[in-house]
């Protein structure tokens, strides 16, 4: 082989190495990065949070069960089982009593880790934990608009 053959060879080699790695590149697929808040709660909620960004993910998730109004008479309501109802989140009464700890651990571990229904879900693979709190943020100011009151 002449000497600029193997010249040219490498080159053609080197680009066509440089052109497999740009499409591999390409083909994995865009990280998006997720909006993380890093709203802080105080765990006895001043009230002075007035955002509503949980209400999407609450609308979007919690409704169905619990409905759009929090009464517990989202469509799915009814298909739980014998004696199962969602919770009532509308009843400022029943969650002045609940501290945003208890709510945080319910909504992100489930029924199951407070001593409730296993149809409440856990909802850790869907939320971050930020989202959890903008959530609880979204119930307190609009569905049950409670805050907790500590006995
Ligand atoms: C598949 C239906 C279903 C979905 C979806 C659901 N829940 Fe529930 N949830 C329940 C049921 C049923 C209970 C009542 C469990 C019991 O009484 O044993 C409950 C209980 C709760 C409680 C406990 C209240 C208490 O102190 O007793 C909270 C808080 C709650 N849900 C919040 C949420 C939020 C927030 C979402 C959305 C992220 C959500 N739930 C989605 C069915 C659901």
């Amino acid at each position: 082989m002449k000497r600029y053959q193997v010249r040219t060879i490498s080159i053609v080699l080197c680009l066509s190495m440089m052109v497999f790695a740009n499409a591999g590149f390409a083909k994995e697929p865009l990280k998006k990065e997720r909006n993380r808040s890093h709203i802080e709660i105080d765990p006895t909620n001043t009230g002075t949070y007035t955002g509503d960004a949980g209400k999407d993910n609450f609308i979007a998730n919690c409704s169905p069960c619990h409905g759009d109004t929090g009464k517990g008479d989202g469509p799915l309501a009814e298909t739980l089982g014998e004696g199962v109802r969602p919770r009532n989140l509308s009843d400022g009464k029943f969650l002045s009593v609940r501290s945003d700890e208890f709510l945080f651990k319910v909504i992100k571990s489930g029924g199951v880790s407070v001593g409730l229904s296993e149809s409440m879900p856990s909802w850790k693979e869907t939320f971050t934990d930020a989202e959890i709190k903008q959530i609880i943020q979204y119930v307190r100011n609009s569905i049950c608009k409670c805050k907790y009151k500590d006995k």
